[in-house]
């Protein structure tokens, strides 16, 4: 996978001030891709060492006076030019800078304040699809002991516990807020993996409880609650789906927004969710762009084929009718599944950064629908679900 760094990050002295700004996890997270090293200023052949530069007023100025707008926009688009034809799906680039920043920059001050916005570099590359990631994203998101990933496992897909190294295991039964009585079905096993999968610190929970049966949203997504608390800041999610035919085929994909149609919500349920601050909780980017993003290089590197799309998360457990199939179409949906919806609002409202994987087992609305179908499809897909999560962890 092609990824495109600010060269400042990986140790060169192209900073301002003549000076770098090394990142040991951006360090380390380039030893596993293509990396494509960019400098927008350099790239606009500004003096090293200058004054420092902000942007204000729609145009970049140094703390002199000096207006370097032209520089600044003809260095970011040389090197929009270089990551574009790279085909790098993600940059990882230095934060708070008026053309590498993303989402906060200088205010235009000079006094260290941050306003937001985007660097002169970063629009550009957003405005292209290119997902952009701070250092300090790249920090957070890296797996460790005190802070492994957690993979929850929907019907079918729970066989990558196997490939974990195990160093204990939780029977959910143990776990806050589990249902006493809830019993797994066919193709799921109640016991979480504590371990390494591939040297990477994760937890596994290979199956979990539907609404469906009778559980509140509070039930559901105890999992979720129970990995934060043992420190998991990373979580995916994998469940299978029905693809919405004529949005996206059948087969793996990548959730990338969701529409939360059970009538449910576990934050409703927040007096007694001792682990969140309030219950008003923003849904941006609720699956993270940057996850996601690795997801798709991955699956590219390794020629799985995938799709992508919005999910639709639905009480069940009868499938849908024609006319549901046909409205969800209109929705903009091209997953709809029984399960995800509360876990996903659950885990960003405590902070964690979700990836959502599906498989989509059939059609939405066919006629051959059942859970046997259901195991069987994911059992074609296993060998390509597992090499792709285990490659997605690997890069993290
Ligand atoms: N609809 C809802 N949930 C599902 C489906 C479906 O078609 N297939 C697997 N889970």
């Amino acid at each position: 996978m092609r990824v495109a760094i600010s060269r400042c990050l990986l140790g060169d002295n192209c900073r301002y001030n003549g000076k770098t700004k090394p990142n040991a996890a951006v360090i380390r997270s380039a030893k596993n891709v293509e990396v494509v090293p960019v400098c927008p200023e350099s790239a606009g052949k500004l003096p090293i060492p200058r004054p420092a530069a902000e942007q204000r007023d729609g145009g970049v100025y140094m703390s002199d006076g000096t207006d370097v707008t032209r520089q600044f926009q003809a260095g970011a688009c040389k090197e929009f030019d270089r990551v574009k034809k790279s085909g790098a799906p993600l940059a990882i680039l230095k934060a708070k800078s008026p053309s590498c920043g993303s989402d906060l920059i200088y205010d235009g001050t000079y006094s260290g304040t941050l306003t937001a916005g985007d660097g002169v570099f970063t629009r550009l590359l957003k405005q292209e699809g290119i997902t952009v990631a701070t250092e300090t994203m790249v920090e957070e998101m890296h797996p460790s002991v005190e802070h492994p990933v957690a993979i929850v496992l929907g019907t079918g897909l729970g066989s990558i516990t196997d490939l974990v190294h195990v160093v204990r295991r939780i029977d959910y039964h143990d776990i806050e807020g589990f249902p006493d009585n809830a019993q797994p079905i066919e193709g799921h096993r109640f016991e979480a993996a504590i371990g390494a999968l591939d040297g990477v610190p994760v937890i596994v929970y290979p199956g979990r409880i539907h609404l469906y049966r009778g559980y509140s949203a509070a039930e559901v997504t105890s999992l979720v609650r129970h990995a934060f608390r043992l420190g998991c800041r990373d979580i995916i999610f994998a469940g299978a789906t029905g693809a919405i035919p004529g949005k996206v085929e059948k087969g793996l994909g990548i959730l990338t927004d969701q529409i939360n149609l059970t009538g449910r919500n576990p934050l409703a349920e927040w007096e007694g969710l001792r682990d969140v601050e309030s219950p008003f909780v923003d849904m941006n980017d609720l699956y993270s762009p940057y996850m996601s993003s690795i997801a798709r290089g991955v699956a590219k590197d390794q020629n799985i084929t995938i799709g992508a799309g919005v999910f639709a998360g639905v009480l069940g457990p009868s499938f849908e009718t024609r006319a549901e199939v046909s409205a969800l179409r209109q929705l903009g949906v091209s997953y709809v599944g029984m399960s995800t919806v509360n876990e996903v609002i659950m885990a960003h409202a405590l902070g964690m950064h979700v990836l959502g994987l599906t498989l989509a087992a059939n059609y939405s609305g066919g006629c051959d629908v059942d859970h046997q179908s259901v195991l069987a499809t994911a059992k074609r897909y296993e060998d390509d679900f597992q090499r792709w999560v285990r490659g997605i962890v690997h890069l993290l």
